[in-house]
């Protein structure tokens, strides 16, 4: 098994971003989970089939292929919503996690980021790592974002659809968006990309 860098935390915290950052650096393969379910949800919507039938979702997360995943495509907000709502079901849940554990075992390392990574993909993964801001924050980045390429938004919507998703991904029954009891804690309301990257580095450099 290669080494492994679980990052999880809620939607926005800037996970993503410090998941790239860290495959660069160390020359990791990245898998960023949330397309999975994103690419789940989006062949369901695309064959115009119903959000809350376990199996046929299962079905189609089956087919999900990792090599093609891109966020481009996967990034609509209709997507990610329907991504969260079949994000509770556990048979869904059960086939992604065996893609991504799979993907977990590519050498020389690996980086998962997503909700689960760190208590239930990749448990023995040696760097855990649970990124997060305050729900005021992770809005504001996520409005400055859609401002930013030119779209138009109202912060108070997009502040209530951060605290939606938050209470749907740790309030849902099977695998729920928590730290792992030995996952570092890294708040980045306050902290430019560079100083949680830096901070990130510290943890993963004391463990390699
Ligand atoms: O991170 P992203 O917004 O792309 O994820 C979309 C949805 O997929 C999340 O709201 C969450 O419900 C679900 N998800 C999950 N477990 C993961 C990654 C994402 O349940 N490991």
């Amino acid at each position: 098994m290669g080494f492994v860098i679980a990052i999880d935390g809620p939607a926005a915290a800037g996970k993503g971003t410090l998941s790239r950052q860290i495959a660069d650096a160390y020359g990791f393969h990245h898998l960023d989970t949330g397309l999975t379910y994103r690419a789940t949800a989006k062949a369901l919507l695309d064959a115009g089939l119903a959000l809350d039938d376990e199996a046929v979702a299962e079905t189609m997360a089956r087919e999900v292929e990792l090599a093609g995943l891109d966020r481009d495509i996967l990034s609509a907000h209709a997507i990610g919503e329907a991504a969260s709502k079949i994000a509770v079901m556990p048979k869904v849940r059960r086939a992604l996690v065996e893609a991504q554990r799979a993907f977990s075992k590519r050498q020389p390392g690996t980086v998962l980021d997503g909700r689960d990574i760190g208590t239930v993909v990749c448990p023995d993964a040696p760097v855990k790592l649970y990124v997060t801001a305050s729900a005021d924050v992770r809005a504001k980045r996520r409005y400055d974002e859609i401002v930013g390429r030119g779209g138009v938004a109202e912060y108070a919507d997009i502040f209530a659809d951060v605290k939606k998703r938050d209470e749907r991904d740790m309030g849902r029954a099977d695998s729920p968006l928590k730290p792992a009891d030995d996952a570092h804690l890294l708040d980045t309301s306050e902290m430019s990309i560079e100083a949680a990257f830096q901070a990130a580095k510290s943890f993963i450099d004391a463990a390699l």
